[in-house]
């Protein structure tokens, strides 16, 4: 395939997740704080599991995680060892989230358990948050892309109501996504990266910021200063001291 057309065929895909989105969003969406009250607060997500009896809209985090371990709604089911469902704190100040397993990942089923997991560590202690204690982490797909591909645009939008109920349990003070993936999937945007970050967004009512992933960061340590940046976006949001070594 030409670059021109695979560039033309993923701006489609990418477009036509946002439509699903807006209408999901369209559907939900409260209309007032009094209904906000009333209703779950983003979604019913109701889309996957009619068939199994409890709609993931109505799922705990348990549930939910066991779910996932069962889910077969895309292609990256049949390459897994083991799903990634996230981890952390459920009543986390911060939550983060990452693109999908990697190797390590996918070997022990836990989220950023690799290099990039060690290097996103020393982010986060960077402005006084441990990962045991304040932190809730997963990620936008829940299985491994083979070969670390990028994850497909029907593969995100399959896992989409997992990472909105996620959300919806948790409840974080804040969000960070880390990489494009991220970004554009809880943000309902296509800008690059670079257009994204450096700014408080919203998810629903959930100030968001997003930044780098660090594995990009670890292969161009370029992107650091903006990083920093973010994170200090993140710090003074949640009032954190940063630790300058
Ligand atoms: N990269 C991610 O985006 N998520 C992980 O869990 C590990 C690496
Ligand atoms: Fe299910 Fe998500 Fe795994 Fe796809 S990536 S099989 S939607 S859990």
């Amino acid at each position: 395939m030409s670059r021109n057309k695979k560039m033309s065929v993923s701006s489609e895909a990418l477009s036509a997740l946002w439509q699903i989105l807006d209408d999901v969003e369209q559907y939900l969406a409260p209309t007032s704080e009094r209904e906000r009250e009333q209703v779950p607060l983003f979604s019913d997500a109701e889309a996957l599991d009619a068939d199994q009896g409890q709609a993931i809209g109505q799922m705990d985090l348990a549930s939910l995680a066991s779910q996932v371990v069962s889910c077969t709604s895309c292609v990256l089911s049949e390459k897994r060892a083991h799903p990634v469902f996230g981890s952390g704190e459920p009543g986390a100040k911060l939550m983060v989230v990452g693109e999908g397993p990697g190797e390590m990942e996918d070997r022990t089923g836990k989220p950023f358990v690799g290099k990039a997991g060690e290097y996103l560590d020393a982010w986060l202690s960077a402005i006084s948050l441990s990962r045991i204690h304040d932190i809730y982490i997963t990620n936008v797909v829940k299985c491994r892309p083979p070969h670390n591909r990028d994850p497909e645009i029907q593969e995100v939008a399959a896992c989409l109501p997992y990472l909105i109920r996620q959300i919806e349990l948790i409840r974080p003070q804040m969000i960070l996504c880390l990489g494009r993936y991220a970004s554009q999937t809880i943000l309902e945007n296509q800008k690059p990266l670079r257009d994204l970050r450096g700014t408080v967004h919203r998810y629903h009512d959930i100030p968001t910021v997003v930044t780098y992933h660090p594995a990009a960061v670890l292969r161009n340590t370029g992107l650091r200063k903006e990083v920093w940046e973010d994170l200090k976006l993140v710090a003074s949001y949640l009032d954190l001291a940063l630790k300058t070594r």
